[in-house]
Order: structure tokens, then C-alpha cells, then sequence
């Protein structure tokens, strides 16, 4: 679903910084080899990732679903030179082009891939993280934003992505559709929650931020 029109998407990706040249490549790349390329943040979104994290400056960055790394990539635009950013993908079938865009970018030695279920791979993460990006998942959500809080340095951002899930927070929740009632619940918790204070924004298909107070 379009938000707005595709003409004003043209406009505004036209109007924004151009996508740096490895990541057109691994963009084209997923589109020509790997399913469901729209998972992919593509170069609007990750330049709004890119920028975020440089205002960020984040050391520990975290990841819950690389997909093929495209995102990955943007967010350590912004890393400190001493940073790490950990990402978690399910589908082990995506190492391999994960591993070979990032050996190509500056960022090789600094990003560490975990494959597994994430639910089960961030308990045994060991740091305190100044960026997190949720991309995984819809149904876990909630579990996702409930096991980092704590991880989190104060003044940390939660970025979540597909918020608005095409429109569909808007309708009426058929009881089968556990990804929308659950980001029904994300939506809300994320803007109540004492610990944290939010911003929803309407980019692409709805990105909260979430600073950890
Ligand atoms: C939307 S894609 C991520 C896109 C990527 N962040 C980007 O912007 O380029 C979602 C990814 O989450 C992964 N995923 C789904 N469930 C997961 C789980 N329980 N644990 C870890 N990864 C999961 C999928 O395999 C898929 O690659």
C-alpha cells in the first residue's frame, strides 16, 4: 500500500541522498536472486536508517532481521569507529549474500551475524546496545521490545519497522491475524510505556522511534 502518492515517492527519493553504490548492487542483486525482495528497506528507507544513525552515534548497534543486509549497512553508516552491530536472521539460506556485502563494505570486521530465532539468540547477547532496529517477525514483537528495554543504554533508540502494517491498524482485526492484533498491542504499549517516550512516523510502512529514557 501506497501512503501517499507514487509520484511524491519518486519526488522525495529523488530529493534525497542517492543510494551509495554497493548497496544499489546488493539491492539489484536481491531483486534478480532472492524471495520476497519488498523485504528489503530499499534506498528511501535506508537512507532514513542511514541518517538517523548518524545522528545517533551509536557504538553497539543491534539488528533483529538482516534479510540480505541491506539495512545492516545503512545503520552503520553512523557507528562509532570502536562499534560492532549485531544482526539476526532465521534463514540460514541468507549468510551467504549477507557475508559477501559485508565483506565489501568498510564495516567487515565489525559485523557479527547470528542465525537463529532471535527470541533465543538475545538473551545470550552480552552488551548494551544505543541502537536497535526490529524488522523481524510481527507476531514477537512485543517479546522483542520487552527483552532489549533492558539491554539498552539510557537515551537508546528502538526503530520498528511496518507499524502500520499497509493500513491494516486501521481495520477492525480478523481474531486469525496474530501479526496485526499484535501490532495493535506494540503500537500502543511502545507510546505508553513509562520507560520509553515515541514518535510514530509515516515512512514507507510506518517507522516508531523509540528513545529509552
Ligand atoms: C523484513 S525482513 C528484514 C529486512 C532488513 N532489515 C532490511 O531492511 O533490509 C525480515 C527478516 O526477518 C527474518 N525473521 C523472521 N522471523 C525471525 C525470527 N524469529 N528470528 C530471526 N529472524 C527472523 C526473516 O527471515 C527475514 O529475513
Amino acid at each position: 500500500m501506497h501512503f501517499i502518492s507514487e509520484e511524491l515517492e519518486t519526488y522525495i527519493a529523488d530529493h534525497s541522498q542517492i543510494e551509495p553504490e554497493l548497496l544499489a548492487a546488493l539491492n539489484r542483486e536481491t531483486h534478480q536472486k532472492i524471495l520476497q525482495p519488498r523485504m528489503l528497506s530499499g534506498h528511501f528507507q535506508g537512507r532514513v536508517l542511514s541518517m538517523l544513525s548518524k545522528l545517533i552515534r551509536p557504538v553497539h548497534i543491534l539488528e533483529i532481521g538482516t534479510y540480505t543486509g541491506y539495512a545492516a549497512l545503512c545503520l552503520c553508516e553512523g557507528m562509532q569507529k570502536n562499534g560492532s552491530l549485531d544482526t539476526i536472521d532465521i534463514n540460514e539460506e541468507l549468510e551467504s549474500i549477507q557475508r559477501k556485502y559485508f565483506d565489501l563494505s568498510d564495516w567487515k570486521t565489525q559485523i557479527n551475524q547470528h542465525i537463529g530465532d532471535a527470541i533465543q539468540i538475545i538473551p545470550t547477547l552480552n552488551k548494551k546496545y544505543d541502537l536497535v532496529f526490529i524488522d523481524a517477525d510481527k507476531e514477537n514483537y512485543l517479546h522483542y521490545f520487552e527483552l532489549i528495554v533492558p539491554m539498552m543504554n539510557a537515551g537508546g533508540i528502538i526503530l520498528s519497522d511496518n507499524v502500520l502494517w499497509s493500513g491494516k491498524v486501521l481495520e477492525r482485526p480478523d481474531p486469525r491475524d496474530l501479526s496485526t492484533t499484535v501490532l495493535l498491542e506494540y503500537n500502543k504499549k511502545v507510546n505508553e510505556d513509562p520507560r520509553v517516550e515515541t514518535v510514530l512516523l509515516p515512512i514507507r510502512d510506518g517507522l516508531t522511534v523509540t528513545r529509552v529514557l
